[in-house]
């Protein structure tokens, strides 16, 4: 019981879509920068809400930067994910000291941060692999996705845990912020999934089903509501 009260408490719907991750135990590897590319908010339409994505062929054993431009000044913080599909990426940012490395990661960068948002996703696969960037911003009144974590190996993880097996599929998220983490504010975390079809394992219908979970509005409108769950957090300071 205990177990499952724990389980519960770990969801949050802000959360990035993220399926597999782990800590890169390799030390850092030279950076080789193949390209620069700009994903820009200069279009966007609502803080919250709009994704501004792109989707990026790596070349075998590259590494690209990615400078996120155009911020709206009412932006608090951005969720930087990285999806690939069945080849891992290892994602560094400066915010962070260690890169994660997994097929759904993601960072937070607080723009209050001294460092500008750029991202370096790595490709140490011997192939060319095609990687979906994609970017949210959000205002001050959205808790910080993993804002509160206190288990998992990066500073902020706004990502997933995973792990399953036959029978069972385990997630563990940490817990959201909301301005403090010392002081108590009640959360509200809201947990869905989606089914893809079976038996289309395409790379396109792969990214399809990503990009249609990304936002909050999309994933409540796409997803499949397991349970919400509200509680008080406090933690010491
Ligand atoms: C904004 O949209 C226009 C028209 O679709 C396009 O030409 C322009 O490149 C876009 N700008 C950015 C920064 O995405
Ligand atoms: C990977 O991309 C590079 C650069 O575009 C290209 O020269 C190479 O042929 C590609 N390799 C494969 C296996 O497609
Ligand atoms: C991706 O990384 C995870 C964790 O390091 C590992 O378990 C998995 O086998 C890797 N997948 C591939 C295709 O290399």
């Amino acid at each position: 019981m205990a177990n499952e009260a724990h389980f519960h408490l770990k969801i949050s719907f802000l959360l990035v879509l993220c399926f597999t991750v782990t800590l890169e135990t390799k030390s850092i590897q030279p950076k080789f920068l193949d390209e620069t590319y700009t994903l820009s908010f200069g279009n966007y339409t609502g803080l919250n809400s709009e994704v501004v994505s792109e989707e990026i062929v790596i070349t075998a054993n590259k590494e690209i930067a990615v400078t996120i431009t155009d911020v709206p000044l009412e932006a608090n913080f951005l969720v930087v994910q990285t999806h690939s599909y069945i080849y891992n990426v290892s994602l560094s940012y400066l915010g962070e000291a260690k890169p994660l490395l997994g097929t759904n990661i993601g960072f937070v960068h607080v723009m209050t941060a001294l460092h500008l948002p750029v991202f370096y996703v790595s490709n140490e696969n011997a192939v060319n692999i095609t990687v979906m960037v994609a970017v949210i911003g959000y205002s001050a009144n959205v808790p910080v996705p993993g804002g509160c974590n206190m288990e998992f190996e990066t500073k902020v993880a706004p990502y997933l845990h995973l792990t399953s097996t036959n029978s069972l599929i385990s997630v563990e998220s940490q817990p959201a912020m909301f301005k403090k983490c010392s002081e108590p504010y009640y959360i509200t975390y809201e947990f869905y999934h989606m089914y893809q079809l079976e038996s289309d394992f395409t790379q396109a219908s792969y990214f399809k089903a990503i990009s249609s979970m990304i936002s909050p509005n999309d994933i409540r409108l796409n997803g499949r509501l397991v349970c919400c769950f509200l509680f008080l957090l406090i933690l010491k300071a």
